[in-house]
């Protein structure tokens, strides 16, 4: 048996980096995955050796409309939800001067109203389901602030509150649905590849990067995956409301 044998899920950003690794494993362990993206084609072509498994749609998680045929397609192809991991996500390296409103906005759309709108339907689906487990992506920056990071850090902080609030909401309703938040420091996916390229030296400022982690090496996305993964079984039954920090060590 996998440890997510016979669950549904839906994985928002699936078609890159963390969310393209928490698919590969959930299937893995025995989940059926509704992979959503804006890049519906990328993840067509990641996921067509996962077969029947995997069912890719696109879902723009800062679209109502879209979040409401997301839930209803999850319905009507597997029957059930009970994982969702809101792992869509824009990082912006730009400090508070320097931020436009314009900015501001698009970071909070995707960020913060994309994962509020994906716990609010995801709870709709989950509770006919009788229960399930519900996966933000924040980031240690949702944490400890950053000079350079403000519309950033203001999201990811928002994340970490909002996921407590679902938390207890589910908790007082006796939903039987769990809310946890997750919190990787750097790790080695496209996002991070788009980050160092901006730097004038990009192997400097992964040094750089890398010199901050205690455990000497940059998060993998099975590091941050493997978490997820224990989020959304039954294993974690009875952990809610909780901020998961993976960061070797570089918040402490
Ligand atoms: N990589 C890191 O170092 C790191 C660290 C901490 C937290 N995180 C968080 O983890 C999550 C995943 O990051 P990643 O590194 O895999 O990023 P990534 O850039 O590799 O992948 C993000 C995915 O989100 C999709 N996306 C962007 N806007 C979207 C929208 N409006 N609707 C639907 N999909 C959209 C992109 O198409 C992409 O496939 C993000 O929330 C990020 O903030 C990442």
């Amino acid at each position: 048996m996998g440890r997510v044998e016979g669950k549904v899920a839906l994985v928002t950003g699936a078609a890159s980096g963390l969310g393209a690794a928490t698919v590969a494993l959930l299937v893995a362990e025995g989940a059926r995955v509704v992979a959503g993206d804006l890049e519906v084609e990328k993840s067509l072509s990641a996921f067509q050796g996962l077969g029947d498994k995997v069912f890719s749609i696109r879902l723009d998680v800062t679209s109502e409309s879209d979040w409401i045929d997301a839930i209803e397609k999850v319905l009507n192809h597997y029957g059930r939800l009970d994982i969702l991991v809101n792992s869509a996500g824009i990082l912006l390296m730009k400090d508070v001067e320097a931020t436009s409103l314009e900015d501001w906005r698009r970071v909070s759309a995707v960020n913060l109203d994309g994962t509020f709108l994906g716990c609010k339907y995801g709870i709709g689906a989950m509770k006919e389901a009788g229960g399930g487990s519900i996966i933000n992506l924040s980031s240690v920056s949702g944490l400890v602030g950053g000079h350079n990071l403000a519309a950033y850090n203001a999201s990811k902080g928002g994340v970490r509150l909002l996921t407590k609030s679902v938390a207890l909401h589910c908790a007082r309703k006796g939903y039987g649905i769990r809310c946890n938040s997750v919190h990787p420091t750097f790790v080695e996916t496209p996002m991070l590849d788009a980050l160092l390229e901006t730097a004038e030296d990009p192997a400097a400022a992964r040094a750089s990067l890398t010199r901050q982690v205690p455990l000497g090496r940059l998060g993998r996305s099975e590091d941050v995956g493997k978490m997820i993964l224990y989020l959304a079984s039954d294993e974690s039954a009875f952990v809610t409301g909780s901020e998961m920090v993976i960061d070797g060590g570089a918040t402490a």
